[in-house]
């Protein structure tokens, strides 16, 4: 699977969940790799040591493909897992590439001729549906769509699908939203349980049965550069996100 975790909402956990699924596929005995192409490199940072040991990123290659993809891979602080290295100079993809005819198909081309060497790919996505989520949108064969449980959650999911909608008929037809992930669930909260009830009437069996509460473990643990799973192995969270990662590979089978 190439999954990309996308919502262009901010702060609804897209970066938390891409990391801590690609952990939890990794320790399932996954070769993964982290393709981060959000400009704020949150997840480039979170599995890093030294960022700056890694002066090249996802966008020299987006705009020089021959230099192949694997020229910003590296090894990451997580065991299994490589990461595709962003940087800030990301946020130049959008003006660099306007008017480029093949624009849209930059980062399926540049992970085609490495894919081979993973199990699964993760793709961390920035909170816009612009021209770095459309990239990512044509790469993947799988979406996962963080929705925060909040009273304004499903805010915007309508230009999300609509924009799924028009990259399965124009470039990417097999493409598929592998789930629902509701992400920051306080439990104590009678609106967090108002907010669940509407999105499993909203997207039926779409959404996965697990779902992510609210952790200050899960908050910490990039900034040690440790997933859950080192970080708080018996933790909320780390029983949660492996979950998620086995009803991810539940679901890809059928
Ligand atoms: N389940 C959670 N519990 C507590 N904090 C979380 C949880 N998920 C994410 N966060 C925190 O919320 C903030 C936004 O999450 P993040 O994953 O970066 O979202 P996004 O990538 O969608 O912007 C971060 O500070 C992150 O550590
Ligand atoms: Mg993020």
């Amino acid at each position: 699977m190439i999954i990309a975790i996308t919502n262009q909402k901010g702060g609804v956990g897209k970066t938390t969940t891409a990391l801590n699924v690609s952990a939890a596929l990794a320790l399932l005995g996954n070769r993964i790799l982290l393709v981060d192409t959000d400009p704020q490199a949150h997840s480039t940072l979170s599995v890093l040591n030294d960022p700056s040991q890694h002066p090249k990123s996802l966008y020299d290659v987006l705009m020089h493909p021959d230099e192949g993809l694997e020229s910003i891979v590296t090894q990451s602080t997580i065991p299994a897992l490589d990461i595709a290295v962003s940087k800030i100079s990301m946020a130049k993809l959008e003006p660099s590439l306007l008017g480029e005819i093949d624009g849209h198909y930059r980062l399926k081309d540049i992970i085609e001729p490495i894919r081979l060497r993973y199990d699964h790919i993760v793709i961390d996505t920035p909170p816009t549906l612009g021209l770095i989520t459309l990239n990512s949108l044509v790469a993947a064969t799988h979406i996962l769509i963080p929705i925060q449980s909040s009273y304004l959650c499903l805010e915007g999911t309508d230009d999300l699908l609509e924009t799924i909608d028009k990259v399965k008929k124009v470039a990417n037809p097999d493409l598929r939203i592998l789930g629902i992930l509701i992400t920051l669930h306080d439990k104590r909260t009678n609106i967090s349980k108002d907010v669940v009830k509407r999105i499993r009437k909203v997207f039926g069996g779409l959404a996965f049965k697990t779902l992510i509460s609210k952790s200050v473990k899960l908050e910490e643990s990039p900034a040690y550069k440790e997933s859950i799973f080192t970080y708080a192995p018996h933790s909320v969270g780390a029983m949660q996100y492996r979950k998620i990662a086995e009803e991810i590979l539940k679901r890809a089978k059928n």
